[in-house]
């Protein structure tokens, strides 16, 4: 056993502690705080506490356990709101706050409740790591598949279906004459990725239900995604719409170092939210971790990597997981502190010099894999991040340090902000290196994806290019054809890429209804340069009925939308003729 040797905010240096190991957890003081080495010189060891350390004090002991940070994995843990060392939140406070008692044994996952579990295998049957070997129906939405832990194998000699609480033995294999339990439990270190056979490329779209997002710049199932953004443009809000409705089979919310009622706010929306697919409600495909800014600044460090461990083991069962981080600046600050209290040499903007790599390290856990073990399957992990600039000023060093890594940008703006244009998503900015990866997808949907897109991508590149001339001259000197160009972008941000969050409808948008809108929007504006072709005046094409029929797509119900779209069309081929001199 060690002793506080030196206290500074949430580090702790012991002595004594000959033999420990670095991420090995610890106890510390009298009132047995968690904590985890992260530094070992000769007998001292550096700790860092995920409980407030005031009242602490030099000589209390400090316990060593041997083990490394675990997550615990099964039955009960869909649902769960965690803190950021996966203790579970059981009562919403108002407010979160610090309402567990420091230095509580919670454990994550409930130990007393009983699970009724199907063998999907026999006695007698060979099974190795990763095999599915049974299953509990979790939730509505979740089939939780109990796999045999990573390292283990033998001859199942028994497997009984049954009621089961998640320490209780539901099958027992057997191994050169070994006997081993299974259970639904199992633990896995929160650093160290989970393997898999091999690892895909990312594929697929992953449906977010966000417009811009899926049409224009679509996120693959596997990739990696940054939102930065500067204050109040919306990075919390895209971030529970990608967690509410993205079309994967669980979702991970972390809530890192973000306000603490902002977190409350977030669990009490999701608790009455049906998923648009099944009208079960979200909860049931949900996990949150909250780390808000009141508490511990160093259990907001593991807690991503807490999060991205539960993801991956879902994505091992065979799922398609999403996981959103807001924010990962607050993640990068957590480790500048902590940097400074180990008197590390700071790198750029006093960040410490791995700032890069341990980004790296949680990102680059996202991808699509084939899952260990039988029967054959793939899952992915899809990881977005917030990232929070001071000023909104991209090139600080966590931005910059994300822009390495991800592979989708959606940026945000200011700007658009202001003018209330939300998502505020930089259409010019943002960039997307999955489109060839979802292309085959959208192309099932609709086989005009990849010319649609490239038309609105182009007429809204258009708009950019003329707004120097327009400001200079003014809209009315610019030729027709340009005043064109002006009237269909104006159509494309706001009949298409402004999408409230707010609204019942048009919160969540189908890939289908996205697709059937901007091509109205397109056909609409390449009819538009045939009658003005023709002779017909601008001014009189935009007074045409069409244009606020279209702008009222977005309000229109799934039910009848086909419908509305039918005759939208019909009209539009009908008004918008040239022989019959227009409008
Ligand atoms: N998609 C959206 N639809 C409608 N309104 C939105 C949308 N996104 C953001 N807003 C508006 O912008 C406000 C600020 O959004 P949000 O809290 O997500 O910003 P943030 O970038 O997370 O801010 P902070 O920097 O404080 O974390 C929201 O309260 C809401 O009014
Ligand atoms: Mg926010």
């Amino acid at each position: 056993m060690g002793r506080i040797w030196k206290i500074s905010g949430p580090v702790v240096v012991a002595e004594e502690m000959r033999g420990s190991r670095v991420y090995e957890v610890v106890e510390v003081g009298e009132l047995r705080l968690d904590g985890e080495i992260i530094g070992l010189e000769q007998d001292k060891a550096v700790i860092q506490v995920y409980e407030d350390t005031s009242g602490l004090k030099v000589g209390e002991p400090v316990e060593r356990t041997g083990e490394i940070l675990m997550v615990e994995l099964g039955p009960g843990i869909v649902g769960s709101i965690f803190d950021g060392v996966q203790r579970s939140l059981v009562t919403m406070a108002e407010e979160l706050g610090d309402f567990l008692e420091r230095g509580a044994r919670t454990v994550a996952l409930d130990r007393s409740k009983k699970w009724h579990f199907t063998p999907g295998v026999k006695a007698g049957q060979r099974v190795g790591e990763g095999d599915i070997i049974g299953t509990v129906q979790e939730t509505g939405l979740m089939e939780h598949r109990i796999m045999v832990p990573l390292g283990i194998q033998g001859t199942l000699a028994e497997i009984t279906e049954g009621e089961y609480t998640i320490e209780e033995p539901v099958a027992v294999l057997k191994d050169n004459g070994l006997e081993r339990q299974l259970t639904l439990m199992q633990r896995w270190p929160a650093r160290k990725p989970r393997p898999n056979k091999r690892r895909l490329d990312p594929g697929n779209l992953l449906v977010t239900g966000t417009r811009i997002m899926d049409y224009l710049f679509p996120l693959a199932l596997g990739g990696k995604a940054a939102i930065p953004g500067g204050f109040g443009t919306g990075k919390t809000v895209a971030l529970q719409q990608m967690a509410r409705w993205a079309q994967t089979e669980l979702n991970l919310y972390v809530g890192c170092g973000e306000r603490g009622n902002e977190m409350a706010d977030v669990l009490h929306s999701f608790q009455k939210l049906r998923d648009p697919a099944t009208d079960i409600l979200l909860t049931e495909k949900e996990i949150f971790i909250a780390n808000t800014s009141n508490m511990p600044v160093v259990a907001r460090e593991i807690s991503i990597f807490i999060g991205i461990t539960i993801a991956e083991y879902f994505r091992d069962m065979g799922y398609n997981v999403l996981l959103v981080a807001d924010s990962t600046s607050r993640w990068a600050e957590a480790m500048r502190e902590i940097g400074a209290r180990l008197e590390e040499t700071p790198g750029e903007e006093g960040f410490p010099t791995y700032l890069g790599s341990r980004l790296a390290s949680f990102y680059e856990r996202a991808g699509r894999v084939e899952c260990l073990g039988a029967p054959d399957r793939t899952g992915s992990v899809t990881v977005i991040g917030a990232v929070s600039p001071p000023g909104a000023d991209f090139s600080e060093p966590v931005t910059q340090s994300t822009l390495r890594i991800v592979e989708a940008l959606y940026s945000l703006d200011v700007a658009l902000a202001n003018k209330r244009h939300f998502p505020t998503i930089n259409w010019l900015t943002s960039y997307s290196l999955y489109a060839d990866a979802t292309r085959k997808w959208w192309e099932n949907v609709s086989p005009d994806w990849s010319g649609t897109r490239d038309g609105a991508l182009k007429v809204l590149q258009e708009e950019a290019d003329l707004e120097e001339i327009v400001r200079l001259i003014g809209p009315e000197a610019l030729p027709e054809d340009d005043k064109l160009v002006l009237l269909a972008a104006k159509m494309i941000r706001e009949d298409f890429l402004m999408q409230s969050a707010y609204h019942p409808i048009d919160t969540y948008s189908t890939p289908e209804r996205s697709h059937k809108m901007i091509s109205v929007i397109m056909d609409f504006y390449k009819k538009a340069r045939e009658m003005s072709a023709a002779g017909i005046s601008v001014s009189e094409i935009s007074s045409s009925k069409i244009i606020p029929r279209i702008s009222r797509m977005k309000d229109t119900s799934n039910e009848d939308f086909g419908s509305y779209i039918i005759e939208l069309s019909a009209d539009m081929e009908r008004e918008l003729r040239v022989q019959e001199g227009g409008i």
